[in-house]
């Protein structure tokens, strides 16, 4: 059964976590040497609407290893920069390829590429979402700590795309999700899962104390750089820190879905230091990825 892959909240955890474990499984076998090759004769068609290295090198390599081949489409330089509509371009190219990726704008342009696509879809990263780097996430954090239900991640700095993805998961995965950011900068209730998963705080200090996973993102996302003299000074007080780091569960990691700022939302003491696992997440993106590519073409593989 194909499926797209939109937004965590689309799936139950139970399904979440089958592609966990086959993301570790997949990772195991690639690390044992064994090759893995369901995709062969089939094509990857990426389209970025947005800048990207970590996405664009791990889909494209994970495709690659499990045996397809990878086309890559960038709105400059193909008829989507000049006005032909996400509609048509789906219908066309899910004619060729068995898989779409998609980095875009608005989750509406994601949802139009899907509701067009005769093939499944996967969200890339949108404005509302980065789905696909929340479970690298939580894979990188299951294999330095073990299981991430019952545990708490701290989210310092701005509502955006991951903090949404978090929020999600800590849901559908049974964990609970300290937020903070500036007033100003607050969570759409519109995006955000309401219950007791999620815990509000003003101070960030606060918001750290006691987590065992600190995270935190750039204070301007691409698409919103108009902001960025205001975001710097509104977001000056949610930077990770050593301070934020010493209130944590000792033992705590810190993660970034990367690029990093080092003296904004984080110190390099912070993101270089014993603690962060930022070079471990970046990877996982390929053996999480994998898995989800496995989930949308071929279903639960056990
Ligand atoms: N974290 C992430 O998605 O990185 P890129 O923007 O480099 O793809
Ligand atoms: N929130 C960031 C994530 C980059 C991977 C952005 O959307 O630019």
């Amino acid at each position: 059964m194909a499926c797209h892959f939109l937004k965590l909240s689309d799936f139950s955890g139970d399904t979440l976590r089958h592609i966990l474990e086959r993301a570790k499984t997949i990772k195991k076998g690639l690390y044992a040497g064994e090759r893995y090759e369901p995709f062969k004769g089939k094509v990857l068609i990426m389209v970025f609407e947005k800048a990207s290295t970590r996405t664009r090198v791990s889909f494209e390599t994970g495709f690659y290893q499990l045996g397809g081949n990878v086309i890559n489409l960038q709105s400059q330089g193909s008829q989507i920069g000049r006005s032909e509509s996400i509609a048509d371009t789906a219908r066309v190219i899910s004619r060729m390829g068995d898989l779409i990726m998609m980095r875009t704008f608005g989750q509406d342009r994601l949802l139009e590429m899907a509701n067009n696509s005769r093939v499944p879809v996967i969200n890339g990263l949108t404005n509302e979402y980065h789905p696909v780097q929340i479970l690298a996430d939580i894979e990188t954090y299951e294999e330095h700590c073990g299981p991430i239900t019952g545990k708490t991640v701290a989210w310092v700095g701005d509502a955006n795309n991951m903090s949404y993805s978090w929020i999600e998961a800590a849901k559908l995965l049974g964990f609970t999700l300290n937020f903070s950011a500036p007033k100003g900068y607050e969570l759409d209730p519109a995006l955000t899962l309401a219950g007791d998963h999620l815990k509000i705080f003003d101070d960030p200090i606060e918001c750290c104390r006691g987590a065992d996973l600190v995270t935190t993102d750039v204070w301007t996302s691409m698409g919103y750089e108009e902001e960025n003299a205001k975001r710097r000074e509104a977001f000056a007080k949610w930077q990770v820190n050593a301070e934020c780091m010493a209130v944590a569960n000792p033992g705590a990691l810190f993660m970034h879905c990367l690029p990093a700022h080092r003296g904004e939302e984080v110190t390099a003491d912070v993101i270089d230091g014993p603690q962060s696992v930022v070079w471990d997440e970046a990877e996982n993106r390929l053996h999480a990825q994998k898995a989800i590519m496995e989930y949308c073409l071929l279903g639960k593989v056990e």
